[in-house]
């Protein structure tokens, strides 16, 4: 309901010249010390999701870090797995890579190859989409594992950013700032 994404913007940190200058750094720690609003964040993404898909999610993928303290929360709900997407060489086993450009240079994605299943159904996870490209990293090994990215989910949207016009499937923010 709009009073709960009201309630959640409103325990959102703002720091300025965060992590650098000119940064204005939105911080979704807050939230998380308020149990009530994380019921609240979890149930919303939820519902979202259920009154959107009519077919079941077989998988949620979060996103190196903060996508994987509330990925699973939203997982164990829609009795989907929980598969994380890290930075390359922390993850055993066969996996797939990506590459992302960041602010400076370039990063690398993994994903384990045998966790999501070819044709499986995956929804994309993580708290904030800026410019779009790890996220979009992350549609690229969904699709390498032959699976598809049916919704990107995030907290928050840096709408000026324009992040979800890099992305292969729609995109839902609780908050866009
Ligand atoms: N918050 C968290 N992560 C981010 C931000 C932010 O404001 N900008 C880019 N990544």
């Amino acid at each position: 309901a709009q009073h709960d994404i009201e309630r959640i913007k409103s325990l959102l940190g703002t720091h300025e010249d965060f992590p650098k200058k000119g940064i204005v750094f939105k911080d979704m720690f807050p939230v998380f010390q308020d149990p009530t609003a994380v019921e609240a964040l979890i149930s919303n993404i939820v519902h979202h999701i259920n009154s959107t898909q009519a077919e079941k999610i077989d998988v949620v993928v979060g996103l190196d870090a903060r996508g994987f303290l509330f990925g699973p929360l939203v997982a164990l709900r829609l009795g989907a797995a929980f598969v994380p997407v890290r930075k390359q060489g922390k993850l055993p086993g066969e996996c797939a890579s990506a590459v992302y450009e960041k602010e400076y240079g370039q990063d690398v994605f993994e994903i384990q190859k045998s966790a999501v299943k070819p044709g499986a159904r995956v929804i994309v996870i993580d708290d904030l989409i800026a410019t779009g490209g790890s996220a979009a990293a992350a549609g690229e090994l969904v699709k390498k594992c032959q699976a598809t990215t049916v919704e990107y989910v995030f907290i928050m949207e840096l709408d000026f950013l324009k992040g979800a016009e890099k992305l292969d499937a729609p995109v839902y923010s609780l908050i866009h700032l």
